[in-house]
């Protein structure tokens, strides 16, 4: 088992959905980091749920620091944070509890932990534990910020129906779409986009989304080949988030599909910079960054838990079974995922400039 993820910049994760909280201790940070508690509140919020397209479960979801911040900066020593959980009904789970949810982690949990682990709510592999991910995220998002490394994310494809792409003022893009809880380009696109989540919330169903991610001020020469190229560490910690089935950088599978002279991107010097006319490299060569904005896109699929009627079966007494899940769950998560995207990006990003430069470059200046 892993639950912890970096080298030089360490999170490790706990908790359960209905248990007593859920929580991260971040190890490797300089002394001397901002904790903004009203940036890392605001993140969070985008991970929560939003109106019609989101779950009715309602949580305050205020993190609490156990060590390691002072005065409203990082201390260098090991940061804990503990978010408690409130409104846990696990009746809603009652039915579910011996026969596994399609495509949920019931059954593969209790193949691993063999009737030991608490899998109300989803237990250890409840959307929840993402919570802590996005608080932690958000404090390396600050510092990664004061260095002038923006991020930001897009939800691109929903059910067919595509945003406009990236402009080339990404700089403006990344900050308008930072301002928004449902992260779209073309607000006619995200309108289409509601609609197409409420028809699949009326139906008692689901839907998935493609997420695409910009990264802004990345200097060229970071990454670890081979093991720990950019593209390694960011596929490692995107497909650690629960939901997400597939990662791609700059043209992706496209890639594969053009000659050599469409998909080389042809390097220029401007400004006194080297830059690539093109980015179909997602600003990575080599595992390296290039110095052209971080560009990769991340496939969440449906929520698994849906209202509608499933066939399944029940691994305690080894017959098959119906399922209708009642509770509370999200239409999509696509829009949600975005935040634990953002604060994934910021963590691998952040250890691999710790890695580079050495941990307190991070710092903020005072
Ligand atoms: C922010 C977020 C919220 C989620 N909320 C739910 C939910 O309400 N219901 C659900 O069935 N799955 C939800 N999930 C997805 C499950 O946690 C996930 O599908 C499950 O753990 C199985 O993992 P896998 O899909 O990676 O195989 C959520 C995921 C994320 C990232």
């Amino acid at each position: 088992m892993s639950s912890s993820f970096g080298k030089a910049i360490k999170i490790t994760l706990f908790g359960e959905s209905h248990g007593a909280g859920i929580g991260a201790v971040m190890e490797g940070l300089p002394p001397g980091l901002k904790v903004d508690e009203e940036f890392i509140l605001s993140e969070m919020d985008k991970r929560r749920a939003a109106g019609k397209v989101s779950t009715a479960r309602h949580e305050s979801d205020i993190p609490q620091f156990l060590s390691g911040v002072k005065n409203g900066f990082t201390e260098g020593t090991p940061l804990a944070l503990l978010i408690k959980n409130e409104n846990v009904k696990s009746c809603d789970y009652s039915n579910i509890s011996h026969v596994a949810r399609p495509s949920h982690a019931d059954y593969s949990a209790q193949a691993k932990y063999l009737g030991y682990q608490d899998a109300s709510g989803g237990g250890h592999f409840s959307g929840r534990l993402t919570a802590p991910i996005v608080a932690a995220g958000a404090i390396l998002r600050m510092a990664l910020s004061d260095k002038g490394i923006s991020i930001g994310t897009h939800i691109q494809k929903l059910r067919g129906i595509c945003d406009s792409p990236f402009p080339e003022d990404l700089e403006a893009a990344i900050a308008s779409l930072n301002e928004k809880r449902f992260p779209v380009l073309s607000e006619e696109a995200g309108s289409q986009m509601r609609r197409e989540i409420e028809a699949a919330a009326a139906d008692e169903d689901s839907v998935g989304g493609v997420l695409e991610t910009a990264v802004t001020g990345l200097q060229p020469g970071i990454g670890e080949p081979w093991f720990d190229s950019i593209e390694s560490e960011l596929a490692h910690a995107l497909f650690s988030i629960p939901a997400v089935k597939g990662v791609e950088f700059g043209a992706g599978f496209a890639a594969s599909d053009m000659l050599g002279s469409q998909a080389n991107d042809p390097f220029a010097v401007r400004d006194g910079r080297i830059v690539t006319l093109t980015n179909n490299s997602g600003g990575i060569n080599g595992g390296i960054s290039n110095g052209m904005p971080v560009i990769f896109r991340t496939a969440v699929k449906p929520t698994p838990s849906i209202g509608k009627e499933q066939q399944s079966a029940d691994f305690i007494e080894m017959k098959d079974a119906v399922l209708s899940i009642k509770g509370r769950h999200d239409p999509a998560i696509v829009h949600r995922a975005r935040a634990v995207v953002d604060a994934m990006t910021a963590i691998v990003l952040s250890d691999l400039l710790a890695r580079r430069w050495g941990y307190m470059w991070l710092r903020t200046e005072q």
